[in-house]
């Protein structure tokens, strides 16, 4: 059972060892804890303005020296975390096969659930060795009882609309084949949420113009540590960062609607850490809003509105650029951005073409050609509903259509739920800001292609 916290949202100043004495065992979510790495050097930064410059030490007499001191607050630090709760332990080669073991005699290897891989690109000279690119994370858990929340990615560049709508079975050799009806017809699944979240997780160091930015020597970013909030806590959950540095797990807990307790030897970390929280900010990368190298079918403005509107990009097919997520069995609805430079009809019967085949979906083609003359609307294909390049007005239509969507957000928390669409468009439509003003639009509405 998880005690209740006496001391919450805070930060603390002092050696960890000592700090965590206050905090009540059994009391805490999560502990995400980016202690020095063993890198033998003296860590410096200045803010961008130059004027301050923080620091932190990290060169041990030897390494046993080094793995004593962690292994005397990880012990602690297990103790202050509820039966459902679980540790991150952020790492790099200086020490992780060392660490892996240290975190099996604390926690047990029984508990060990994954080794996550943080990817980002750089650019630096190696000479003699692959370049550097990636940090590790322990993921272990304090009991067998822990909270985990799946988190879906988009489905890889070789996945094709039919690999995600239609269900799968063993055929008699025992090889996976679609399964048909009675009738010969595929038969619809769910899985449009994507596929779970894998352990190597690309996300882009923190840009030198970034805003979170607060010239701390490695400082994280907050979607990096967003990310491993979401997967292990609930909102009113309790984070602990015990080396909390410029305060970026307290600040994606804050953003997330967590509570924290966050320490650290230096006050200067922990002033800038209570700096940071009075005005939480997260950067957006935009890298990871498009996906790298994703929607290879689409342009540029086609995936912005796409991801605007929350659908699930999928890359394989011509003429379909993304799915809408929908309950297990519901009409598979397939979208279309027009492309610059297309005509609404020739993207009209881009997308009949690519879906027609596809078992009775609803089609959707998003229109943004503003100069489009309205009477070439009725030469659309009959199976192709038109619609305006705002969200809202997508959102307008599926309401028409009596199609349930679920969130991304949604889509990802709840395994089998079927939501009212009152219920789930209203927060999605929350989320749209996206709107290309569009003048020759405005009367037009939804239009559903008349029969040519
Ligand atoms: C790698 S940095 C953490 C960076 C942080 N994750 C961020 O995003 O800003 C490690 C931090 O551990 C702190 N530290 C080192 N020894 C400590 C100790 N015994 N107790 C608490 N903090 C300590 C250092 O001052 C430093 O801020």
């Amino acid at each position: 059972m998880k005690e209740p916290v006496a001391m919450i949202d805070v930060v603390l100043t002092g050696d960890c060892m000592t700090k965590l004495d206050s905090v009540p065992d059994s009391s805490v979510d999560l502990v995400y804890l980016d202690p020095p790495f063993f890198t033998q050097k003296d860590h410096k930064l200045k803010t961008r303005d130059r004027t301050t410059e923080y620091s932190f030490r990290d060169i041990w007499e030897s390494q046993s020296d080094y793995l004593t001191f962690l292994k005397d607050r990880v012990a602690k630090c297990r103790e202050k975390i509820g039966s459902t709760g679980s540790i991150f332990f952020h790492c790099d080669t200086s020490a992780s096969h060392h660490i892996r073991c240290l975190l099996d005699d604390v926690f047990g290897e029984d508990m060990f659930r994954g080794e996550i891989v943080w990817f980002y690109r750089r650019w630096s000279n190696s000479k003699r060795a692959p370049l550097p690119s990636h940090q590790t994370i322990f993921f272990y858990s304090r009991t067998e009882a822990y909270q985990y929340h799946q988190i879906f990615e988009g489905y890889s560049p070789t996945t094709n609309v039919d690999q995600i709508l239609q269900r799968r079975q063993r055929d008699a050799h025992g090889k996976s084949v679609y399964e048909r009806d009675e009738a010969g017809e595929a038969v619809l699944d769910g899985g449009r949420r994507g596929v779970p979240i894998s352990d190597v997780w690309d996300i882009p160091l923190l840009n030198p113009k970034a805003r979170e930015r607060v010239g701390y020597p490695t400082q994280k970013p907050v979607l990096l540590l967003e990310r491993v909030i979401e997967l292990v806590t609930s909102p009113g959950d309790v984070v602990l960062d015990p080396f909390c540095g410029s305060g970026t797990t307290l600040v994606a807990a804050t953003l997330l609607g967590r509570r924290y307790i966050g320490i650290d030897n230096q006050p200067e970390a922990t002033a800038l850490a209570l700096g940071r929280l009075a005005d939480p900010v997260r950067t957006s990368s935009e890298l990871l809003r498009r996906g790298r190298g994703a929607y290879h079918q689409a342009d540029a403005d086609s995936i912005r509105l796409l991801q605007e509107i929350r659908t699930v990009p999928v890359h394989r097919n011509k003429g379909i650029d993304a799915v809408v997520p929908t309950p297990k069995g519901a009409k598979p609805v397939l979208v279309r951005v027009q492309r610059q430079n297309e005509s609404v009809l020739a993207a009209a019967e881009s997308l009949s073409v690519a879906g027609g085949s596809k078992q009775s979906a609803i089609l959707i083609l998003v229109v943004v050609d503003e100069g489009c003359p309205s009477r070439l609307f009725h030469q659309v294909p009959s199976n192709v509903h038109l619609v305006l390049s705002t969200g809202a007005a997508f959102i307008q239509l599926l309401r028409r259509l009596e199609v349930t969507v679920l969130s991304r957000d949604e889509a990802n928390q709840v395994e089998e739920g079927v939501h009212t669409i009152h219920t789930v468009l209203d927060s999605m439509k929350e989320s749209l800001p996206y709107h290309i003003p569009s003048a020759s639009f405005k009367n037009l509405g939804i239009t559903k292609g008349m029969k040519r």
